[in-house]
């Protein structure tokens, strides 16, 4: 086996978070599957392990410099913020001492980095290696993120603080309202705009790969090409191309055995991926909506995503009461297991683009209520341009909850919404297929690597 490898390494930089490590280390295993060898260099915090299906990869920890409390009390714009001041020199040392270990059997190809960890930039530039940045949100975010990156940020306060102007169309990102654009909840609009500025700065780069496919968003696609200066290459759904289950968090796989009890496509299967927090009001309507609707409900509840609480014991007893009827709760769930399982029928979520992808992948229409950055844009896409969903905005009420439910699981309109969700999940398999775009993008990235041509 070991011969047909190719005598080149790629070094991956992740983001330390679950959205972001997912697809970072599929990519790992479709460019390993190549025939690269793969070394993963990640922070100290919140790290991948070597586990069983990583064994292949040889894993290096650069040191931060981030206090107990710097950990605790950092939200994650500022710890994103941090990480890219602190983590710059100890990412150059560690490239160097890699690059004076290596041998002729072992070149580094490239350094591939997550856009955020743009601290990244800079070490392959002085070594003079190929260094790509890696964008694990979708071709119309990035666009977004290179809006934002330029806007005045005093008069675009006063804009997203005025309630008139959110539902109004952002000049040229149509269908977007401003309200739709990736701002943070996780910080204040200055910082966001400082990073994203560093986020769409490519200009040492010499390739953009991104986690999303051609049949989804081809004009988004074709307009980053068109106004970055390097290659994009669209190679996604990686979870399709290479899965590879890197999950931070321990599964509880009893969701499984209770879903096997479910009638066919009964289930609303909802979560809000690894970073979104929860109101205990909107929690109660969402109980109340779902119990109203009388379907079954599999909710991941992550610990930590209700403020002021450990896990769910702040919520009030009347919530129990309502999930004990229908409803079955897990701190994390096999996702990808759960999606494809016959007793699905929607997916309530916070549109995280990884789980954006995975929806689609298994062909569930979803019911839609981002919570921040690339989120919101995913929401209006999957309802407005894929019709595939059912946003829920403003306040959350037991009746619109209710509603949305029935309308994803029993009305012609979410039949029609199914017929369409299955019919993308077959353009993207297609894609992923050996002739598809996101195939050959891939195809097109490993020979590019070979000759050291973008
Ligand atoms: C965030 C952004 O929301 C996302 O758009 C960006 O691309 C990466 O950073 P996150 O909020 O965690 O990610 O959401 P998402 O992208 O959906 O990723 C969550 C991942 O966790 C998915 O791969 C999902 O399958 C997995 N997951 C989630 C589980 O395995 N079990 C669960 O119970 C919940």
């Amino acid at each position: 086996m070991e011969e047909k490898r190719l005598k080149r390494r790629i070094v991956l930089v992740p983001v330390p978070a679950q959205g972001h490590v997912t697809p970072i280390m599929q990519l790992g295993k479709a460019l390993y599957s190549k025939g690269f060898s793969i070394t993963v260099i990640q922070t100290q915090y919140n790290r991948v392990s070597s586990s069983k299906e990583f064994s292949d990869f040889h894993f290096l920890t650069i040191p931060g410099s981030l206090t107990e409390s710097d950990l605790k009390n950092l939200g994650p714009l500022q710890f994103l913020m941090k990480l890219n001041q602190i983590c710059e020199a100890s990412f150059k040392n560690c490239l160097g001492q890699l690059l004076q270990e290596q041998g002729d059997h072992d070149e580094i190809a490239c350094v591939v980095y997550d856009e955020y960890m743009y601290f990244s930039a800079a070490a392959p530039k002085e070594f003079q290696l190929p260094s790509v940045v890696f964008s694990t949100t979708n071709a119309t975010a990035f666009v977004c993120r290179s809006v934002l990156a330029k806007v005045n940020a005093d008069n675009f306060l006063i804009d997203m603080k005025d309630p008139e102007v959110q539902d109004k169309l952002f000049p040229g990102l149509h269908p977007l309202r401003y309200k739709d654009l990736p701002t943070t909840a996780f910080g204040p609009l200055e910082s966001m705009i400082k990073v994203y500025s560093e986020v769409v700065n490519t200009r040492t780069a010499s390739a953009v790969i991104i986690n999303s496919a051609s049949c989804l968003e081809s004009s988004s696609l074709a307009r980053l090409q068109r106004e970055l200066q390097v290659r994009v290459y669209p190679i996604g759904p990686l979870h399709i191309a290479a899965s590879a289950p890197s999950s931070l968090l321990e599964e509880d796989r009893s969701c499984i055995e209770w879903l096997n009890k479910q009638k066919p496509r009964s289930v609303i299967y909802i979560s809000l991926g690894s970073l979104a927090l929860m109101e205990t009001k909107d929690m109660l309507e969402m109980a109340r909506g779902l119990s109203n609707s009388k379907q079954p409900f599999l909710w991941v509840i992550r610990p930590g995503s209700i403020p002021a609480s450990e896990w769910t014991e702040s919520l009030p007893e009347e919530f129990g009461k309502l999930v004990s009827e229908r409803g079955y709760i897990v701190k994390w769930a096999p996702q990808m297991e759960v999606l494809r399982h016959p007793a699905v029928g929607g997916f309530w979520s916070h549109c995280g683009w990884n789980s954006t992808l995975e929806s689609i992948g298994e062909g569930v229409p979803m019911i839609c209520r981002p919570f921040t950055g690339d989120q919101k844009v995913n929401a209006r896409y999957l309802e407005r341009v894929w019709r595939i969903g059912v946003q829920l905005e403003g306040e959350l009420e037991k009746e619109t909850v209710e509603r949305a439910v029935k309308r994803l699981i029993g009305d012609e309109e979410g039949a029609e919404m199914r017929k369409r969700v299955i019919d993308l999940k077959e353009k993207l398999e297609a894609s992923a297929r050996s002739g598809g775009s996101s195939f050959s993008s891939l195809e097109n990235f490993v020979n590019s690597l070979k000759t050291n041509n973008f």
